[in-house]
């Protein structure tokens, strides 16, 4: 297994281009199931995620294929053979009950692997499962399976989610375009990757209005047609890597970074000590004279601090002057970094999903284990602060959401290399 080394140096300075959002191209690449003609993404990001919702939508009978170097997805859905998503795909990766909303939609039937437990918490589908049912699918249980039908088609109804989850929003909004009559989905998820499927959903003939807002209101269609859409910026990844010149100095513009996608990170950055400004390309960013200062954060839906860059923001404040508390309300079990983070001699105290960070002076380096995705780059950008090398290991990880990690950090000026093992 690959691990990767960083040796902790000095500022970093330069520019990082950011890639399309993992997370939208994930919602995006189903939306293909919806309709007959072709769907074909531009930005889209090179990562294992997106291969693996590749083998899914072939497994499906979807052909898919990838131009310019797997920026550009090329999707059909003109002769699909299945309507099953099995267990061996959907278990790797969650986002493929993704598949369930436009497959039941447009066949009236899917069957979809319930995708298990994962590192960071239990994550049910009941709040996919009951909007799906508010539009009249009959859904079952059986053998770690959910079977879902709609016989006489969906129908449209007014349904409000108990929690605004991102991927039942989704699954709900790509259900609702192909149902009979009018869906108002009220406590909606309002994520950026939300409204970019409204967008692409809209090029293919979706009449949808009120995404970024928590009220959607769908209006079904008979049917959608082909559409090129370009996927938005991956907020998670610019926040991850404008946090590289927050933790060493140094001043950074990230290609394509976009404020309205940041906001109340860049807030807890800008209280950390750390400045942001909007350039022509991008986002600039730098530390001001000094360690940063500790900062409270607590992660919640969009607009709110996002809890995928929980793991990376704590690393900044392991280095930060005085003590930070961190909340997560997301995910129940989403501080395994800590322990690792510890290893390097940060001092971290975890009660329940409440962390308590007493910034130390420098880190030091350490061999360390990557526990999931965002996890892992948090253990880079420790690493990269810290004295000495510190090798993190099991980044099969990392290559789920991050393309081209070592080639984009070292470019700043980071000493980082992939050992092959
Ligand atoms: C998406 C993102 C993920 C991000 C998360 C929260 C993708 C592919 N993944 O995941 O990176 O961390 O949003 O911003 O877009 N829940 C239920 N029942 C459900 C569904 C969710 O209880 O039916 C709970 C989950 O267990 C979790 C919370 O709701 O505690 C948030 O989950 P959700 O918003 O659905 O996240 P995902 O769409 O899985």
């Amino acid at each position: 297994m690959d691990s990767i080394l960083v040796t902790g140096n000095g500022a970093l300075n330069g520019q990082i281009p950011i890639a399309g959002a993992k997370n939208a191209c994930l919602t995006l690449m189903p939306a293909t199931l919806l309709s007959e003609e072709p769907l074909t993404l531009t930005n889209a990001p090179r990562l294992s995620d997106i291969k693996t919702m590749t083998a899914l939508l072939q497994s499906l009978g979807a052909e898919v294929s990838t131009l310019q170097d797997g920026q550009v997805i090329a999707m059909s859905s003109h002769d699909l053979t299945s309507q099953t998503a099995d267990y061996d795909i959907v278990r790797k990766m969650r986002a493929s009950n993704l598949v369930l909303g436009p497959l039941l939609a447009r066949f009236g039937q899917a069957v979809v692997s319930l995708p298990g437990g994962c590192a960071i918490g239990a994550r049910p589908m009941d709040l996919h499962t009951e909007g799906l049912e508010a539009l009249g699918a009959e859904i079952e249980l059986k053998d770690g399976y959910l079977h879902a039908k709609a016989p006489g088609g969906l129908k449209g109804a007014v349904h409000e989610m108990r929690f605004a989850s991102v991927g039942a929003t989704e699954n709900i909004v790509m259900a609702a375009t192909l149902a009979k009559g009018t869906t108002v989905l009220k406590n909606a998820a309002r994520e950026p990757e939300i409204v970019d499927l409204v967008e692409c959903l809209r090029k293919m003939g979706a009449q949808i209005s009120g995404e970024g807002t928590s009220t959607i209101e769908i209006q079904g269609v008979d049917r959608l047609h082909g559409a090129t859409h370009q996927v938005v910026t991956d907020r998670i990844e610019l926040g991850t890597y404008m946090l590289a010149p927050a933790i060493c100095g140094g001043e950074v513009e990230l290609l394509g970074g976009r404020m309205d996608l940041v906001g109340s990170f860049v807030e807890k950055l800008n209280a950390a000590g750390v400045d942001v400004e909007e350039t022509a390309n991008g986002l600039k960013v730098s530390r001001r004279n000094g360690r940063v200062q500790a900062v409270d954060v607590t992660t919640e839906p969009f607009p709110g601090f996002p809890t995928d860059l929980q793991a990376q923001m704590m690393a900044l404040l392991c280095t930060a002057e005085g003590v930070s508390v961190l909340e997560e309300k997301i995910f129940e079990n989403r501080f395994m970094h800590a322990p690792e983070l510890m290893r390097m001699g940060a001092q971290i105290d975890v009660h329940g999903g409440t962390a308590t960070v007493t910034g130390v002076e420098r880190l030091k380096g350490a061999p360390v284990m990557a526990t999931d995705l965002r996890a892992s780059v948090s253990l880079i950008l420790a690493g990269l602060a810290a004295e000495g090398e510190t090798v993190v290991s099991r980044v099969y990880h990392l290559d789920r959401g991050y393309e081209r990690v070592v080639s984009k950090l070292s470019g700043v000026g980071a000493k980082i290399e992939r050992i092959k093992g």
